[in-house]
């Protein structure tokens, strides 16, 4: 769209959501690809739910406090009068989903998967969006310090397969039920004696929830947060034990990680381990994924009492971190002169393309050298011709058009010297 004919506001995409277009969109099949093939590795099933999802669902499993819940749920009442919302992340909908079809009774492992577009009202900048994408992936039942571990690395395991290692991954625990109320009232007490330097967003956080405060993007709030007591220091026995073996286990695999206290995550589920990885050099939203342990939130929905951690990848942000080339893809052209031919090239083209060619068909009635040239700009890598002769003797001629060179055949043999190609 040029600067003198600005779109009209209806022709244009809403702020913050985009179009993947051909030519973007394959490297967003590979990668959707990879990951599913990956994940499914390692146990891991699809599962997919709505899109949207009753309002409570994330005022209980997000968290009231969250900025998520607090200002940024695309929400509204429905013609039934229902509160609705855009699923602004996938981790309440598949606990959901396991409590209303009672997943937990199958006696089958619990380790889901997801690709799909999540919704919030954020100010959109590079590398955040208002429709964005996620991988989703959640672990229910499982609550050894080598699941986390395991995880952590499945994580790597896709960013390396994918290319990526200007990374690096941080991990946190952020305590339980038990020994976060202490912490709490900590960081209530530290963040009362600089409530001057905070924002008022979280000066009212310090009543509400003050390890929300840690989510804060204004530099003068991070910077009062940084001396904060550090919650390493209050955890439980059993949330030091279990941070213990998650770091244990990491060692095992060789993977590099730092701790990072002030790592709390922006959401209000997590119980003991927390972790994102980042991009290194990647400016503000550098988060690639982030994710964590939730022991609470399927007994918290009036569910089964099972534990469950996971995470979620942002595929923007990802994507826009490859040098992944779209494989060239190898196409047939079909050029014919006449009706008869016409009616074969429409016939033939159906045969190449069940049996899997990418098949185009000139139906201009274009010149011979039209057709050629058209088969040329679109870069299909051979041309079917079907003129008069080729008609009376039932054989067709298939040009090469990277070597240049030409055979004729029956289809059926044609079709093998593609099929072998491509
Ligand atoms: P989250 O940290 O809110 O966690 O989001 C995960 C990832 O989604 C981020 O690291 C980022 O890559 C991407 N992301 C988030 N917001 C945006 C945005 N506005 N635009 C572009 N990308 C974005 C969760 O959503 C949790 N549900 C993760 C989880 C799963 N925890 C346990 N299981």
């Amino acid at each position: 769209m040029s600067a003198e004919t600005p779109a009209k506001k209806e022709l244009t995409a809403v702020k913050g959501t985009h179009d993947i277009l051909p030519g973007e969109v394959e490297v967003w099949q590979k990668v959707e690809t990879v990951a599913a093939r990956l994940f499914e590795s390692y146990g891991y099933r699809e599962l997919r739910a709505p899109v949207i999802e009753h309002t409570e669902l994330f005022e209980k499993g997000t968290g009231e406090t969250t900025d998520i819940v607090t200002k940024e749920m695309y929400t509204f009442v429905d013609k039934g009068g229902r509160s609705i919302t855009l699923r602004p992340e996938y981790t309440p909908s598949v606990a959901r989903a396991i409590v209303e079809h009672r997943l937990d009774l199958l006696g089958l492992p619990m380790r889901y998967y997801y690709i799909g577009p999540m919704f919030r009202y954020d100010k959109p900048q590079k590398g955040r969006y208002r429709q964005f994408h996620q991988m989703d992936v959640e672990v229910f039942n499982e609550k050894d310090p080598a699941v986390d571990a395991e995880i952590i690395e499945m994580a790597d395991a896709l960013l390396r397969t994918l290319g990526v290692t200007q990374t690096e991954t941080l991990i946190n625990s952020v305590g339980c039920r038990a020994c976060r109320p202490a912490y709490s009232q900590a960081l209530r007490e530290a963040a009362g004696l600089v409530r001057d330097r905070l924002c008022p967003d979280c000066r009212r956080k310090i009543e509400t929830n003050p390890l929300r405060i840690f989510d804060c993007k204004v530099e003068g709030c991070r910077e009062a947060a940084r001396s904060f007591p550090k919650i390493s220091e209050f955890l439980c026995p059993e949330c030091r034990d279990h941070f213990a073996g998650v770091r244990a286990a990491l060692d095992l695999y060789g993977l590099r990680y730092k701790v990072d206290p002030n790592m709390v995550r922006g959401l209000d589920y997590y119980t003991k381990t927390t972790f994102e990885v980042i991009a290194l050099g990647g400016g503000q939203q550098n988060a690639v994924l982030g994710g964590g342990r939730y022991d609470d939130m399927m007994k918290d929905f009036g569910g089964p009492d099972i534990c469950g951690i996971g995470f979620a990848l942002g595929v923007e942000r990802l994507v826009a971190m490859l040098a992944l080339a779209p494989e060239p893809r190898k196409s047939l052209y079909v050029v014919h002169m006449g009706d008869k031919a016409r009616a074969e090239a429409i016939r033939l083209a159906r045969m190449f393309r069940r049996a899997g060619v990418e098949t185009l068909i000139e139906y201009a009635g274009r010149g011979f050298k039209a057709q050629f040239s058209r088969a040329n700009k679109l870069g299909a890598a051979w041309v079917l011709i079907i003129g008069d002769d080729e008609l009376a003797k039932g054989f067709f001629k298939l040009k090469d058009m990277a070597a240049g060179t030409q055979i004729e055949g029956a289809p059926d043999a044609l079709l093998a010297v593609i099929k072998e190609k491509q």
